[in-house]
């Protein structure tokens, strides 16, 4: 993700704003760049590492007082120089760094266009540049507020100006930003570990919030121009604990930020009730509807969103879908024509056999489709089109908030299918549409009370052996489930169709063999409970992931985790995030590294 940072006082900003960013680079990073005020905006890029920055620094080094920096982490253009903030406006005179996502920038930057603005970058956040120089009559705390006006979406900024050398203006919408005080001198960062360096009093910016920042002091209005007043307090964090935001693990801060992962994933893709894929997608309404055939081809967890995409696509869109894991599609010899779409899952863009995979697909005819989080990655050069994630980086080896973002991204690329296709009406649309909006604050609410989560973990922390069944859509959560459990806590389980326990799996039954069931409301319901109660039967004890409100659970299960209701297809997002909290704890109790758990990579770009 992104990463911001920003000082004004009376020491040189350039060794503060390189400090800021390598206090940042652990949250992943494409390029980086800062911009100082010296009479002039100096503004020094570099594409990959912090050290290429620092090097070009070496060679020239802007002195000022004020600075802004920045590392990316792409979303809007690939990593280039060109594309790494800082942004300028056509006359030098304002820089911006930003994080977050303006869903409008086209739009913006066709009026700009027009009204002669030309761009460097194909970034959303130069439009902010530009917008500023344009809005700006003489007070820059004004032109950002009219800027923020004609924007929609999320950011985190922070701009400067040749022509105000004494002050930053910092905004913040559905992204994170902080003050940093000091004596005679402020800092502005997008996360705490970026100003720890240089001091311990911070203010949390509030959403809807900008404030003004100078060498004395802050001062804060939200949007409707009120004035704030909001004292600052002392951060005792360690630095480590301060990447962590406090979590005691990036697994368990990444399991605490899907709620956002969902929302930024399906935020702007719905318009007036209209799927809206980005222009990078690629795919036209004729290609759609000539589809004869998906193929689905991931590895790991990412299979498991495959699993999803093929209930979703076969429901809504009504084309037949295969899923196949990566490795064993590459070899199989699969029957490919032009009218058959290949849909490559891969939070990482990079996996072996997933990018060999869609290569053999292309070289067969097939459209390649990607989901990916990384913008750039070998996967998504080589497909005709992507839908990006944007769960932002993930740091904890095992996938958790990719996942959900890839689940999130599927149920956006299925709703196209069946809007181009014309397999679900408006109003079936509108009402996934509608149900989908609602997932992230459900998480955040599911998310609050998982205390029931740990005391079932301590119960079973010793268990040799899990199973995890579904049905439906219950079967990849359950799977995912099992993995989760295997990835970080080695302890061994399967993932299991409920109806197929009894041809195999319930040999393994007993006591001390929890049984994890995905028990959400659905149509296989009563069949998910005689399942339970073949279990019960062999003296093993269950544990169900149920929706809220279903009593009858309670009579058959041993322990029972309530998810919120949703419709059963988007059920799966909801229903994957307690499994994902008892592998973690489980994991914690055995005194495992649930970031980085033994022989495991986060991208596996070998076969
Ligand atoms: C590795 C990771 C998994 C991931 C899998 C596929 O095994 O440890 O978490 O699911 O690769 O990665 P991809 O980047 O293709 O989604």
């Amino acid at each position: 993700m992104c990463g911001i940072v920003g000082y004004i006082g009376k020491q040189d900003t350039v060794p503060i704003l390189v400090d800021g960013l390598k206090r940042l680079e652990y949250r992943g990073y494409d390029s980086a760049g800062i911009a100082v005020l010296n009479g002039e905006i100096s503004v020094i890029r570099r594409l990959g590492k912090l050290k290429e920055l620092e090097s070009a620094l070496l060679e020239s080094t802007p002195a000022g007082f004020v600075g802004i920096g920045h590392t990316r982490w792409a979303t809007h253009g690939k990593p280039s120089e060109e594309n790494a903030h800082p942004h300028t406006d056509c006359t030098g005179g304002f820089a911006v760094v930003h994080n977050g996502i303006i869903e409008n920038y086209s739009s913006l930057r066709e009026e700009l266009q027009a009204k002669g603005h030309t761009f460097d970058s194909e970034t959303d956040t130069e439009t902010i540049a530009h917008l500023v120089e344009e809005n700006y009559k003489g007070d820059l705390l004004d032109a950002v507020k009219a800027t923020i006006k004609q924007l929609k979406g999320s950011f985190a900024m922070a701009i400067i100006s040749k022509h105000e050398p004494d002050r930053i203006i910092a905004a913040r919408k559905d992204s994170p930003l902080v003050l940093g005080i000091g004596d005679g001198e402020n800092f502005i960062a997008s996360d705490i570990p970026a100003i720890l360096g240089s001091t311990r009093e911070v203010i949390f910016l509030n959403n809807d919030e900008l404030v003004e920042v100078t060498g004395d002091g802050v001062n804060i209005f939200t949007f409707n121009d009120v004035a704030v007043d909001r004292d600052s307090f002392t951060v005792h964090w360690d630095f480590e604990a301060a990447e962590k935001r406090g979590y005691e693990d990036f697994m368990l801060k990444e399991i605490h930020e899907q709620p956002v992962a969902v929302k930024e994933t399906i935020r702007s893709r719905f318009q007036k009730g209209k799927v809206v894929l980005e222009t990078s997608s690629n795919l036209t309404d004729d290609m759609v509807k000539a589809i004869s055939k998906i193929f689905i081809v991931a590895c790991g967890t990412s299979y498991h969103a495959g699993l999803v995409g093929k209930n979703v696509i076969e429901n809504w869109a009504r084309i037949p879908v295969e899923v196949d894991v990566a490795s064993e599609f590459r070899y199989r010899n699969p029957i490919i024509n032009e009218s058959t779409l290949v849909v490559a899952i891969s939070q990482s863009g990079e996996t072996a056999d997933t990018l060999a995979s869609l290569r053999g697909a292309k070289a067969d005819g097939a459209k390649v489709f990607a989901i990916s989080n990384v913008v750039g990655s070998s996967i998504t050069r080589e497909a005709d089109g992507t839908v990006y994630t944007h769960a932002g980086p993930e740091i904890g080896v095992a996938a958790t908030k990719t996942l959900v973002s890839q689940m999130a991204a599927i149920y956006v690329l299925s709703l196209y299918l069946a809007q181009v296709r014309g397999t679900l009406a408006q109003n079936e649309i509108n009402n996934i549409i509608a149900e989908l909006n609602e997932l992230p604050e459900k998480m955040n609410e599911l998310l609050k009370d998982i205390n029931g989560i740990k005391s079932c973990a301590m119960e079973f922390s010793d268990c040799k052996s899990f199973l995890f069944l579904g049905r439906g859509i219950g079967v990849p959560v359950a799977m995912e489930g099992a993995l989760k459990l295997k990835e970080i806590s080695y302890i061994h389980a399967e993932g299991y169709a409920a109806g197929e326990m009894k041809h195999g799996p319930i040999a393994l039954l007993e006591r001390s063999v929890p049984v994890v069931v995905v028990a959400t409301e659905g149509h296989t319901y009563e069949k998910v409970i005689s399942n339970i109660q073949e279990v019960k039967a062999r003296d093993a004890q269950v544990v169900a992931v149920a929706t809220e409100g279903d009593k009858e659970i309670k009579n058959h299960a041993d322990y029972v985790f309530y998810v919120p209701r949703t419709s059963e297809l988007l059920s799966a997002i909801p229903a994957v995030v307690p499994l994902q909290l008892l592998a973690y704890y489980i994991a914690k109790i055995r005194g495992c590294n649930v970031d980085q758990p033994r022989n495991l990579a986060k991208s596996v770009t070998v076969e």
